[in-house]
């Protein structure tokens, strides 16, 4: 999978208490942080499932495809990883609001919260079956249980779109060779990653080597390990720092979930540990930033003058943060084109057309300069 561990010398620094170490690091384990979690959708059948409440609303300015009229029979079932995750609660509001615009009725949208555990969301997803949906959305909660997600929906005569967590490259290649109704909508990580690298790379060395020791030192704070966006951005955003010819210094690499309260614990840490020669801080994600955000501020640190933090979402609060300076940059992960092609996919599998088994988007650098043009859109 990943892991750059470059020439470090832990031991010498080393406090046995927190770490990990770049190879080897550790997992933070507390629960997932609660947040607002509204949803879309009513069901049709699985009352558990739903959360109920809010009307969608039509997207303006999307053009439904032929065959619409259809659609407003048609019932979707929407399987979320979990829904106290920013991210994809961006991307589930805007996924509701699109298959609205295309003609499928609100009623007949239910979206389920796996609560980030598989066993919970194989229940729902089994219940969808039952209920008779005529496509799923599915946001895995374990990539690795998509063999056996996709078989059983596959059994049941149900196309499947995959969202957001890539299942791997031997189930990808299934789809392919049974010819079967399942794809994957989602954008390349390791874009992502190498952009991030960009985004510090192009700040120059005697920027950001505030202590002379001719490398970039960093913290990397990762999502979830099992999820290949967290792999890939680890991996590239270091890849391009290497690729551009600096020298890099892992100082540590941890696991935060994705989760914005884990991240602070660990760069609060990290910073106590390593103090001043924390240069870069990496997040896999922007929640993950804004809490490498708190514990930078808490130790009296300066983004942009003594330390350079970026992430990756393009969250409306790490775009403020961009713009004000607080944070280096952010790449934007376009939860709109993923969601609209998820959407696409599914009326193209209700209406016969059939899709490519990858559907791809791509990421956006965000610094300063464009800032304010991705957060006009996102608002
Ligand atoms: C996003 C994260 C999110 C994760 C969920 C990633 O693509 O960048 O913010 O937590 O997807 O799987």
């Amino acid at each position: 999978m990943k892991k750059k561990a470059i020439s470090v010398i832990l031991s010498l620094t080393m406090v046995a208490a927190m770490v990990a170490g770049c190879g080897n690091k550790t997992e933070e384990t507390s629960a997932p942080q609660e947040t607002e979690a509204e949803a879309p959708a009513e069901t049709p059948a699985e009352a558990e499932d739903t959360t109920g409440g809010e009307e969608a609303d039509a997207t303006e300015g999307e053009a439904a495809p032929a065959g619409n009229a259809d659609l407003a029979d048609k019932k979707v079932g929407v399987c979320i990883y979990q829904f106290s995750d920013n991210f994809m609660t961006l991307f589930r509001t805007e996924l509701q609001n699109y298959l609205v615009s295309l003609g499928f009725s609100a009623d007949n949208i239910t979206i389920s919260d796996g609560a980030n555990d598989q066993a919970t969301q194989t229940g729902q997803i089994d219940n969808f079956i039952t209920a008779g949906v005529d496509v799923l959305i599915i946001n895995p909660v374990n990539s690795s249980s998509a063999e056996t997600i996709t078989d059983k929906v596959v059994a049941a005569g149900i196309p499947l779109v995959y969202i957001n967590r890539e299942p791997d490259e031997d189930e990808e290649a299934r789809w392919e060779e049974n010819n079967w109704d399942v794809t994957y909508v989602g954008c390349d990580a390791r874009q992502s990653g190498t952009f991030q690298g960009e985004l510090i790379g192009d700040l120059g060395l005697e920027t950001i080597d505030k202590n002379g020791n001719g490398k970039i030192d960093y913290i990397m704070v990762e999502g979830d390990p099992e999820n290949i966006d967290a792999q890939y951005r680890t991996e590239f955003s270091v890849k391009a720092l290497t690729d551009a010819g600096f020298e890099v210094n892992c100082l540590t690499d941890q696991v935060g979930n994705w989760a914005q309260d884990q991240a602070q614990q660990i760069v609060a840490n990290a910073l106590g540990q390593y103090g001043n020669d924390v240069e870069v801080v990496f997040c896999n994600n922007d929640a993950m930033a804004l809490g490498a955000l708190q514990a930078i501020d808490a130790a009296g640190r300066k983004v942009g003058e003594d330390i350079y933090l970026v992430g990756v979402d393009a969250l409306s609060e790490a775009l403020e943060n961009v713009i004000s300076g607080t944070m280096t940059g952010t790449v934007f992960n376009d939860h709109f084109s993923q969601s609209h092609s998820a959407a696409d996919a599914a009326v193209n599998y209700l209406t016969g057309a059939g899709n490519d088994h990858y559907i791809g988007c791509d990421y956006v650098k965000v610094t300063q300069d464009n800032a304010q043009e991705i957060l006009d859109m996102v608002q």
